[in-house]
């Protein structure tokens, strides 16, 4: 097992704890390493789902990951919902706390998406100073996850890879880094998703997301609603192998299946690691697109 990287464990396989599968949780154990929460969804929630919460956290790590943060914005950041996000993270003591590199409003209007940035010297220098204020606040590393994109800045100076690398070296924060993402990026760009990968600090990386796409021709569009392609699976074993082995966890967000079969697809993980990638279909495309929230993000800031 590998080294705890900026002081964070290495936490094995998990999925996000998602409602259609609580009552076979409750009934059957977590039967994963750890689970991933949408800290939203449970932000001044202290429902079913909470108590759902509290009782596998008692069993499994628990990792924070977040949808709107909007570490690239040129709004303030949100202190009300820092607040609510430090308050959720000391009742739950997550083993780290994660977002995304992007935007997802300006003036104080909410897009609900994860929106790219213009990747240029200053909004490095703009998301490095927010991202250590964030880790001061919190009190602990902030991780950051590439982002899937579809449109990019003509502005942009470096690579989205180069951006993340810079960002972790100069803040000390982790990286999240989603092969699925950096699969469907690569696509919709036109670049290289291993030499993207090869790229980055791996030191930094300490955390791996897993998904698969929809595949709508010309763009895949990260839908997280299918098993994970054989592309992605091979995206994977290279960042494990590059990483020295990190955690890794299983987007399921939209066709959710029954979790026995959820468990089956993150356990195709081990035998990509030993190099068996399955058969490389490709996606389906399904029109819908997935959201993992369970209500919407405006509803905390009421
Ligand atoms: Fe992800």
């Amino acid at each position: 097992m590998a080294a705890p990287r900026l002081g964070l464990p290495h936490l094995g396989l998990g999925v996000g704890l998602r409602p259609q599968h609580y009552q076979h949780i409750l009934e059957h154990g977590p039967q994963v390493d750890w689970f991933e929460i949408i800290s939203e969804n449970f932000i001044d929630n202290h429902g079913y789902g909470r108590h759902v919460l509290e009782t596998v956290a008692a069993q499994v790590p628990i990792v924070m990951h977040g949808v709107s943060l909007s570490i690239g914005s040129s709004d303030p950041l949100d202190l009300v919902y820092l607040r609510k996000l430090r308050q959720l993270a000391d009742e739950l003591q997550p083993a780290w706390v994660s977002d995304h590199l992007c935007w997802t409003g300006v003036a104080c209007v909410n897009s609900h998406d994860l929106l790219p940035l213009p990747l240029d010297e200053a909004s490095l220098r703009h998301v490095a100073a927010r991202v250590r204020q964030v880790q001061d606040f919190l009190g602990r590393p902030l991780v950051l996850e590439n982002p899937s994109t579809y449109v990019e800045f003509a502005s942009s100076s470096m690579p989205e890879w180069e951006f993340l690398g810079r960002l972790a070296t100069e803040t000390g924060c982790g990286l999240l880094l989603d092969v699925n993402n950096v699969h469907v990026s690569a696509h919709n760009h036109g670049y290289d998703a291993v030499h993207y990968i090869r790229q980055l600090p791996h030191r930094h990386i300490v955390q791996l997301h897993l998904a698969g796409p929809t595949d709508c021709g010309e763009v895949l569009i990260d839908t997280h609603d299918a098993p994970v392609p054989a592309a992605v699976w091979r995206l994977y074993a290279l960042a494990q192998r590059l990483t020295g082995g990190v955690s890794a966890l299983l987007e399921w967000d939209a066709n959710i299946p029954p979790y026995p079969q959820l468990l089956a697809e993150l356990a195709k993980a081990r035998a990509a690691e030993r190099g068996e990638f399955g058969d490389d279909v490709p996606a389906v495309a399904r029109g819908a697109v997935s959201s993992p929230l369970s209500f919407h993000l405006g509803d905390i800031h009421a």
